[in-house]
Formats: structure tokens, C-alpha cells, sequence
């Protein structure tokens, strides 16, 4: 709290009021307005949340226009640079880098907690072949509230910190799962002896008729692309689980809420949608008529991988994600995605100089190079969601943590602005024409 306040006046009767000021670490202060509705009676207005600080959190900071995104204060560049998917997950939930030991502990426990019930790898078997690996996951990790009695009690943080593990441990083992059925291929079990991102890529690519060669340049595309997908503040899906949480839902419903809020195409399924709309541009002859669709009004066409509710500068994980497309398009020969990537590096270059984009700050975001290295490591475009996903598991969970062991924490419960009909009387059926 500051001794700064915000004051408010009603201009017909003249009543107004001193708002309290709340100030961060970095950042916007905040106006706490949650006195507003009891002493004055009013609501304040803002669809989609553009103005409006949901919480209070210590795990993400993100400034748009700077392009600045740090995790519990680090930064995401020296993060991609120097550290690791499972260190970047120990830092999100405990608030600190680990030491060595801890390190260790926290790795070797989500190692052996990869593998699922039998039980709800029967459950895919429910799914058709080509029902989408999004439906499957939130499917089967929300079904995980059924399995795991012995740890859910929400308010006991030695259950909390197993839930944690557990769900992070065994979100790949899903993903692979999902996309094994799809495939009409056998399962593939996790291996203790390979780390979080190799494990991924075994038990997505091997086959029981063959050994599976790994390739060190898939697995650390793999673990960038996790690292930078691992947690962004209280965006849509991580907002989604804070909710659904709030009213002391089992943790794995709410992880579960959070992978179908990912799923839309103004979020998480817009990696996906970038690689539709690059497939449907086709060359870069078309890319000005694409363009001219995405500026136009009357056309529901938008340029997808681009723009962001907070970055109005480049957002850093796409510049990141460029650079490692360079390395994983040279180092895995996969001729067949450069005329995408250099499709993709073209449309970026003309949307960049363009005024529309310019003056709506539209820059490329984290959807909008990540599905090329997606594909180039073999996974199929409806995966490319389910990745994000996994990754995100990290940043969900971090945030239900903080969220349910915040002592003041209360429901989440938004009010609204009314223009239903007003006060009316029901007429029986006789009486209506
Ligand atoms: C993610 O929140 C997060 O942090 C999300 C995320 C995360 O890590 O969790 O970063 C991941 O979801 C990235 C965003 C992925 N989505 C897309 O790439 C889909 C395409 N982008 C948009 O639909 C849009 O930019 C959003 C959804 C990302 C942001 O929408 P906003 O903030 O509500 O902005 P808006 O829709 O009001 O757009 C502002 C203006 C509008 O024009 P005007 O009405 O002011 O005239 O910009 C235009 C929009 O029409 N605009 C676009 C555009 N994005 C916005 N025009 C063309 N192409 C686009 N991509």
C-alpha cells in the first residue's frame, strides 16, 4: 500500500471518493476498488479485462511495451540462454533457481511420476482416431481428479506439492498418449534414464519394432520452446485456472479448465492457426493480398501469430524462437519447412513496414515461429497446442499455488452491466400470440 490515492467524483451528485493505491515491485500501481460497490454503490466496466489487475502475483513480470519478460525476476533471454526446462519449472513454483541438491530432488521426483493409471489410458481407446489431442488431454487430466484420493486435500501443501509433480510429471506422458492413439500407434511408456524433453520425444517417436535415435538438436528446441511457453502472468488459460480454482475445485479440473481455455485461436491454438494461414498464403507473392484481408475491416481474417493484448513492442520469446528455428531448420535438414520458415520471415518483414501494423503496434508473437519447429521436428499442426500446453502445465500450477495458499484468497465471482429486459410479469401460454 502507498499513501498515494486515486480520487473518483460523481458529477451528478457530486460524492466522491479517495481510492486506495497499491504499488508493485515493477509495473503499473493499481486503484483497489473493492470498497467501490459497497460504499458507492457502482461497478467498474472492463470486457476482457484490458484494464484490470485480477490478483496479486510474484511469479511473472511482463512489460508490453518494452518487450520485457522476466521470471521471478529473471530474465526469459538469460533463462532460454543459460538454464533448462526443469530448472525453469522448480524456479516458477518455489520462487528461487534450485541449488544442486534441490535440483536433483525436484528432477528425480517428476521423473518417477511420469507414468499413468492404466486406467485412463483405456480412456483414449473412448476417443475416435481423429478426435482432437486438445479434447483427449483436458479429457484425461481432468479425469486424474479421479484417481488420486490420496492427495487432495487442497489446503495440506504436502498435498499441493504432490499434486504439482505429479501433473507436470505426467502431462507429456498424456500429450504422447493422445497423439499415439491418433496415429493408431502402441503407447510408448516414459524412461527413467532420459530427461523431460528426450522423454517426450521417445514416447512420441518410438515404436516398439525399432530403437529411436534421438536428436539432441530436437530435444533443446523442445526445451526453449518449453522454457519460453512455461508461464506469462494472468493470461486467458492462467486466469481460467486461478477461477476455477477459487471455488476449491479439485486442482486437476482446474488444470483441466485451463488446457480448454489454451485451446482457442486468440490463444494457445493460434500456433496451430499460423501454420493453416502460412499453408494458405502458399508463396510470397500472396502475402500482399493477405495483408490487405488482415487490414480489412469487413474481413474476419486476421493475421494470426500476430498482435498481443500486452506486448505493443516484438514479444522477446518470438525473437527467441526465430533464432532457433535457424539452428533446427540447418542442424535436422528439414528442407521441406524452409520455403514455410522463409515465407513466414517475408510475411513478417512486409507486415512490419506496414502502417496498419505499425500504428497497432501488431508484432510477431510466441504462436508465430514455434509451429515451424513444431513441424520440423515431425509433430503434427493439431499437436502444436498440446505442446503449449505441456508446458504451460508449469505456469498453471505455479499459479494455482499461489492463488490457493493466498490467506486472503476469496471465489472469484466478476458482476456485470445489465441491459437484459427490466422487471416483467410471465404470461401463460393462452395469453401470447
Ligand atoms: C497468446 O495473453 C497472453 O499472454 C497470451 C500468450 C501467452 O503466452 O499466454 O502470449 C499466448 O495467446 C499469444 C496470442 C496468440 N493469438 C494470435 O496470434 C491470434 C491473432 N491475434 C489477435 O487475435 C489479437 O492480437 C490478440 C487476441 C492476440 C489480442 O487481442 P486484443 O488485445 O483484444 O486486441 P484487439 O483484438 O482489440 O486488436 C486491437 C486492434 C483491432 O483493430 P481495431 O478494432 O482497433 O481497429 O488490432 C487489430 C484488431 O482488429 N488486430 C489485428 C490483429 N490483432 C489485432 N489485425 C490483424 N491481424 C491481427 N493478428
Amino acid at each position: 500500500m502507498t499513501d498515494k490515492t486515486f480520487s473518483l467524483t460523481n458529477n451528478v451528485t457530486g460524492d466522491s471518493v479517495e481510492l486506495p493505491v497499491h504499488q508493485g515491485t515493477m509495473g503499473p500501481d493499481v486503484v483497489d476498488i473493492g470498497t467501490l460497490y459497497r460504499n458507492h454503490g457502482v461497478f467498474t466496466f472492463d470486457p476482457g479485462f484490458v484494464s484490470t489487475g485480477s490478483c496479486e502475483s510474484q511469479i511473472t513480470y511482463i512489460d508490453g511495451e518494452k518487450g520485457v519478460l522476466l521470471y521471478r525476476g529473471y530474465p526469459i533471454e538469460q533463462l532460454a540462454g543459460k538454464s533448462n526446462f526443469i530448472e525453469v519449472a522448480y524456479l516458477l513454483l518455489y520462487g528461487e533457481l534450485p541449488s544442486k541438491t534441490q535440483l536433483s530432488d525436484f528432477s528425480g521426483s517428476i521423473t518417477h511420476h511420469t507414468m499413468i493409471n492404466e486406467t485412463p489410458l483405456r480412456f483414449f481407446n473412448g476417443f475416435h482416431y481423429n478426435a482432437h489431442p486438445m479434447a483427449m488431454v483436458s479429457g484425461v487430466i481432468s479425469s486424474m481428479s479421479a484417481f488420486y484420493h490420496d492427495s487432495m486435500k487442497i489446503d495440506d501443501p504436502v498435498h499441493r506439492e504432490i499434486f504439482a509433480h505429479r501433473v507436470i510429471a505426467k502431462i507429456p506422458t498424456v500429450a504422447a498418449a493422445a497423439y499415439k492413439h491418433s496415429m493408431g500407434q502402441p503407447f510408448i511408456y516414459p524412461r527413467n534414464d532420459l530427461d523431460y524433453c528426450s522423454n517426450l520425444l521417445n514416447m512420441f517417436f518410438s515404436v516398439p519394432c525399432e530403437p529411436y535415435e534421438i536428436n539432441p538438436i530436437a530435444a533443446e528446441a523442445i526445451d526453449l520452446l518449453f522454457i519460453l511457453h512455461a508461464d506469462h502472468e494472468q493470461n486467458c488459460s492462467t486466469s481460467t485456472v486461478r477461477l476455477a480454482g477459487s471455488s476449491g475445485a479439485n486442482p486437476y479440473a482446474a488444470i483441466a479448465a485451463g488446457v480448454s481455455a489454451l485451446w482457442g485461436p486468440a490463444h494457445g491454438g493460434a500456433n496451430e492457426a499460423v501454420l493453416k494461414m502460412l499453408n494458405e498464403i502458399g508463396s510470397v507473392e500472396n502475402i500482399p493480398k493477405f495483408v490487405a484481408r488482415a487490414k480489412d475491416k469487413n474481413d474476419p481474417f486476421r493475421l494470426m501469430g500476430f498482435g498481443h493484448r500486452v506486448y505493443k513492442n516484438f514479444d522477446p520469446r518470438a525473437t527467441l524462437i526465430r533464432d532457433m528455428c535457424h539452428k533446427v531448420l540447418k542442424g535436422m535438414g528439414g528442407a521441406e519447412n524452409a520455403p514455410l520458415f522463409e515465407l513466414a520471415l517475408a510475411l513478417e518483414e512486409v507486415a512490419l513496414k506496414d502502417e496498419y501494423f505499425i500504428e497497432k503496434n501488431l508484432y510477431p508473437n510466441v504462436d508465430f515461429y514455434s509451429g515451424i519447429i513444431y513441424r520440423a521436428l515431425g509433430i503434427p499442426v493439431s499437436m502444436f497446442t498440446v505442446m503449449f500446453a505441456v508446458a504451460r502445465t508449469v505456469g498453471w500450477v505455479a499459479h494455482w499455488l499461489e492463488m490457493i495458499s493466498d490467506p486472503q484468497g476469496r471465489i472469484g465471482r466478476p458482476r456485470q452491466l445489465y441491459t437484459g429486459a427490466a422487471l416483467r410479469d410471465y404470461v401463460p401460454v393462452s395469453g401470447r400470440d
